[in-house]
């Protein structure tokens, strides 16, 4: 995805890019101090926007911040900045900090104004031949705190796994914690097993992906049964298919697991079948 954005919203104000500034005293930048999101937009339609801002408001309320603003006022930023950066698959991408004390302290004060940046993200459509070949991936041990539900801008630890993946030339990692699957660096992870769609369920090791939601939502439409459960690492190697989700990648079918060929090598008729759904549903 690239950073095509040339006018974003920075508390109140529209701005090139390049006039848009934080203070090094913003609790975002010295703490990871803060949350986020991104809504995928197709045409000029926010994909599962109502979600996008029920997820934030779970974040904001999780880390005992006020939100800055209504649905209506985030509609009309959205808006606004839609306007102003043209193009077809976009993404919103919004950050909210506990903005700027005067002093560097963790702890939390009343009557600071939190800062707000919002942009648009350019997002290549994707290219469904290209999709289909598959990723790669490998699986890490899951070091992340007990607080994986919140989508906190504190990303460090997800930046230390991806770079394992880097590491080792593949595209990304499954996360796992104490022998039990978690999700990806940035996506959520599925599983096929005789027809059965199996993800891990919701609570502090994963976030609650929209896209996951999206996918469990279109196959229970179909007819296709699902199972929201713990997964031992072991069920990975023996999966009919390995999914990756989430709003930018969409459906990702993996290919490879620890250089090991998943099932056939190649992407599954489970994974044809709901990313043709999901693809009519955009
Ligand atoms: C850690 C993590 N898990 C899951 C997801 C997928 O969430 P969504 O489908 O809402 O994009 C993301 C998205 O960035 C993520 O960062």
């Amino acid at each position: 995805m690239s950073n095509a954005a040339n006018v974003v919203y920075l508390n109140g104000q529209y701005l090139p890019v390049e006039e848009a500034t934080v203070s090094v005293m913003d609790r975002g930048f010295l703490f990871g101090d803060g949350v986020y999101e991104v809504v995928p937009v197709f045409g000029n339609k926010l994909l599962r926007l109502e979600e996008h801002l029920t997820r934030l408001q779970n974040s904001l309320n999780r880390i005992s911040l006020p939100n800055p603003y209504s649905h209506d006022e985030w509609l009309g930023i959205f808006s606004n900045l839609l306007e102003k950066n043209t193009g077809e698959d976009r993404a919103i991408y919004l950050q909210i900090s506990r903005g700027v004390y005067a002093k560097r302290d963790l702890s939390i004060k009343a009557g600071y104004p939190p800062t707000v940046f919002a942009m648009v993200l350019q997002v290549e459509p994707p290219d469904l031949e290209v999709v289909s070949a598959g990723i790669s991936v490998i699986t890490v041990d899951d070091f992340r705190w007990g607080a994986c539900d919140i989508k906190s801008t504190s990303l460090v630890a997800n930046v230390m796994l991806r770079q394992q993946a880097t590491e080792a030339n593949v595209d990304d990692a499954i996360l796992v914690k104490n022998g039990m699957l978690s999700e990806g660096t940035a996506s959520n992870v599925f599983l096929v097993k005789n027809n059965v769609l199996i993800t891990p369920p919701t609570g502090h090791k994963l976030l609650p992906g929209i896209t996951r939601d999206l996918v469990i939502e279109i196959a229970k439409n179909n007819a296709i049964l699902v199972e929201e459960r713990e997964i031992r690492e072991a069920e990975l190697f023996s999966a009919d298919e390995i999914w990756m989700t989430s709003s930018t990648r969409e459906i990702a079918p993996v290919i490879s697991l620890n250089d090991e060929i998943v099932a056939t090598g190649v992407a599954g008729e489970m994974w044809k079948r709901v990313m043709g759904l999901y693809q009519q549903y955009k």
